[in-house]
């Protein structure tokens, strides 16, 4: 249900939407999505927009004192013209793309005495565009609707429609035309009289008002307030975001910062050539030739460019970004650990492999954060390492739980070397972070404590934080004493904390209708409010935390709600509702948690506090837990490349590993872990 909601007006669309359009459209679409200058010829609007087949005629901003539609009364009068083809015209070369889609509107008067007693064919106005492809020109074509009318002089009359510019070749001008033009083309007889227009509109179609609330406080600014100035409140976002209006209204007033959900992981960064190697080239790195992968930037870039223009835009209102990740062993195509290139040829060994990871870091650091990248300055931190760590025990994931790094290496080798690489070659601003999922288990959390060790005692590594995914349950794991026992124990050991990846699975009463949606949405927010006030608390105590993501920015948008074929963190058949925004982009009682949790019907209890054998106690019985994830080999299906990367997450191949369940949870006292289920069964 929808209440006191303010609309947005568009105002972001073309310019974030579209990507690839530049920044000079993006200028354009901030004030309103309008591609047209100077739409009204209203005071200060630049009048010069409309000169470009004026040819000797004169064009001059009037002023009336009825309104001509709305309340405006100022228009554009052409005068003086001695050729048919003088008209009021405008360049839209770069703002528009091929095929897509643009509505127009506009107005048009012709002169009352000019065009007294002229046949119809001499009153004729039409939208005529022409473009210019590998040198000739086509005119009047790709507008649909209300394209020509015949006027009667002294009357106003609106011209509606849509126009979709399409060319062949290189495409060097499109100019659009508003055109009396007499007959035969313009060749032939005409009036060459005074007219008049006024209101042009030239917009993508499709665009409307966006739905989100603009009467709610700005989480961007509510949470650094009320934390710290230097507070991260993010969100991930994927290619296809960039479409959705409303999704990037969210992004760009709520985040001071964005996750690139899926387009700097290694798989996009291959083009999701995932079967096979999708080209080589020889570089020279170290003054020694090595073949390497062909890198495909444009998906990341799409984004990055997005923000890019939006950052230029509002220098006040500044889109950091995080890059995500540089090793992994999920989303990382199989034939970049072999021979070659080849899956038919043996690993590749060590030593090539450190070659192709120096070289990898490199690249991605030189491009995306060199002095000499459009991108440098825009990145805080970069997830160096994923998840490297095992679901099952306090070490190293290895290669049966899915590690081709593990494979070829039989060590932490790639580890240490990755943030040695990225130390060596990331701008130096940018922070490296290791980041993982269950991070708040007892024995992962160990493991991951000797990860995080041996990074910083490694000779030429730097490590700046750890990142906690935070891939949480509503009504289960973790308790707060979980939580902060993991991040105090991380800060201890590089000084940093952040949240990267943070959603709420859904309790099991959840099934997406109305009867369960308020009480789950309530339940939900008085959740993460328990977790941003222990991340406060933490931080009072001294703990770094800087930094809380959002795993997305609409529930029916999240990689939760999608069935993952291995089992995955969710089945795909419960519906979802993990975020802050609900699926009419509306805020939810989550969202409040951050923004003023004095909203939220019932306080949540308060945060526990640690004690070392409650820590303990608390979380063994959580590993023995269905909800433990752990990892098996990907089926070819899975590394298949999605037909839509950017929509289609591929999501981590976690399985419930029954056996290593088994296996711990004898090791726990029974009545411990009977009471607990109970306890959890009464939560649900
Ligand atoms: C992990 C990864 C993310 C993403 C999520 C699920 O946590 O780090 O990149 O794949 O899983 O969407």
């Amino acid at each position: 249900m929808r209440k006191g909601t303010k609309r947005a007006a568009v105002w972001l669309a073309a310019g974030l939407l579209t990507g690839g359009v530049g920044v000079g459209s993006c200028l354009a679409a901030q004030s309103s999505s309008n591609l047209i200058q100077c739409p009204n010829f209203a005071e200060g609007e630049d009048i010069l927009a409309w000169s470009r087949d004026q040819g000797g005629a004169t064009i001059t901003a009037e002023s009336g004192t009825e309104p001509i539609y709305g309340d405006v009364v100022t228009y554009g009068k052409i005068t003086g013209r001695t050729s048919n083809y003088e008209c009021f015209s405008q360049d839209v070369t770069d703002l528009v793309e091929k095929d897509k889609d643009y509505a127009y509107s506009f107005y048009v008067m012709l002169d009352a005495d000019d065009y007294a007693g002229a046949p119809a064919a001499q009153r004729t106005v039409e939208i005529s565009p022409y473009i210019t492809a590998d040198g000739s020109t086509t005119y009047s074509q790709g507008c649909s609707g209300t394209v020509s009318q015949v006027l009667e002089p002294g009357v106003w009359t609106q011209f509606t429609g849509t126009y979709t510019p399409s060319w062949s070749g290189n495409m060097e001008e499109v100019v659009i035309r508003i055109l009396e033009q007499g007959t035969n083309y313009g060749q032939g007889e005409g009036v060459k009289g005074t007219y008049y227009m006024t209101g042009m509109e030239l917009k993508v179609q499709g665009e409307r008002e966006t739905v989100i609330e603009m009467d709610v406080p700005r989480l961007r600014e509510a949470v650094p307030q009320d934390i710290g100035e230097d507070f991260i409140i993010g969100t991930s976002i994927v290619n296809s975001d960039l479409k959705d209006v409303d999704t990037m209204a969210l992004v760009t007033r709520h985040f001071n910062a964005i996750t690139l959900g899926n387009e700097l992981k290694p798989d996009a960064m291959f083009g999701y050539s995932n079967d096979r190697c999708p080209g080589t080239e020889t570089v020279k790195l170290n003054g020694k030739d090595l073949t390497v992968p062909k890198l495909d930037y444009s998906r990341a870039e799409r984004t990055l460019d997005a923000i890019y223009d939006w950052n230029q835009s509002h220098p006040d209102e500044i889109i950091k970004v995080r890059g995500h990740v540089l090793v992994w062993h999920s989303q990382t195509p199989q034939w970049w650990f072999h021979e070659d290139y080849d899956t038919d040829k043996p690993y590749a060994d060590v030593e090539t492999m450190n070659r192709r990871l120096e070289w990898y870091i490199k690249t991605m650091a030189e491009h995306f954060t060199g002095e000499d990248s459009k991108y440098h300055g825009m990145f805080y931190g970069w997830d160096v390492v994923n998840e490297a760590v095992s679901d099952g025990a306090s070490r190293y994931r290895n290669a049966n739980e899915n590690s081709s790094w593990w494979a070829v290496y039989q060590s932490n080798e790639f580890i240490i070397n990755a943030f040695r690489y990225a130390n060596q070659y990331m701008a130096p601003e940018v922070e490296l972070y290791y980041n993982d999922y269950n991070e708040w288990v007892t024995n992962k959390r160990l493991g991951i404590e000797q990860l995080l060790k041996d990074v910083k005692e490694a000779e030429g590594t730097r490590i700046d934080g750890m990142g906690m995914q935070g891939h949480y349950q509503t009504t289960a794991t973790p308790n707060m004493t979980e939580f902060a026992t993991a991040a105090r124990a991380y800060a201890a050991i590089v000084g940093q904390v952040q949240v990267t990846e943070l959603d709420m699975k859904a309790s099991s009463k959840y099934d997406g209708t109305e009867k369960t949606r308020e009480e789950e949405f309530a339940v939900q927010g008085r959740r993460y409010k328990e977790l941003y006030d222990t991340v406060k608390s933490l931080r009072e105590e001294g703990v770094n935390i800087t930094n809380i993501t959002l795993w997305g920015v609409v529930d029916k948008n999240s990689w939760l709600q999608t069935f993952n074929s291995v089992g995955g963190s969710a089945d795909g058949r419960q519906k979802q509702c993990p975020l802050l925004f609900d699926d009419d982009y509306q805020v939810k009682p989550a969202f409040w948690a951050f923004a003023d949790s004095s909203k939220l019907e019932t306080p949540a209890e308060d945060i526990p506090e640690e004690s070392e054998e409650e820590s303990a106690a608390e979380s063994e019985p959580a590993i023995s837990e269905p909800t433990v994830e752990s990892v098996e080999e990907p089926t070819s299906e899975e590394s298949a490349e999605p037909e839509e990367p950017e929509v289609q997450e591929q999501r981590k191949q976690y399985v419930v590993i029954g056996a290593v369940c088994g296996a711990l949870a004898a090791a726990i006292v029974g009545g411990i872990l009977v009471s607990r289920r109970n306890k959890k069964k009464k939560d649900q």
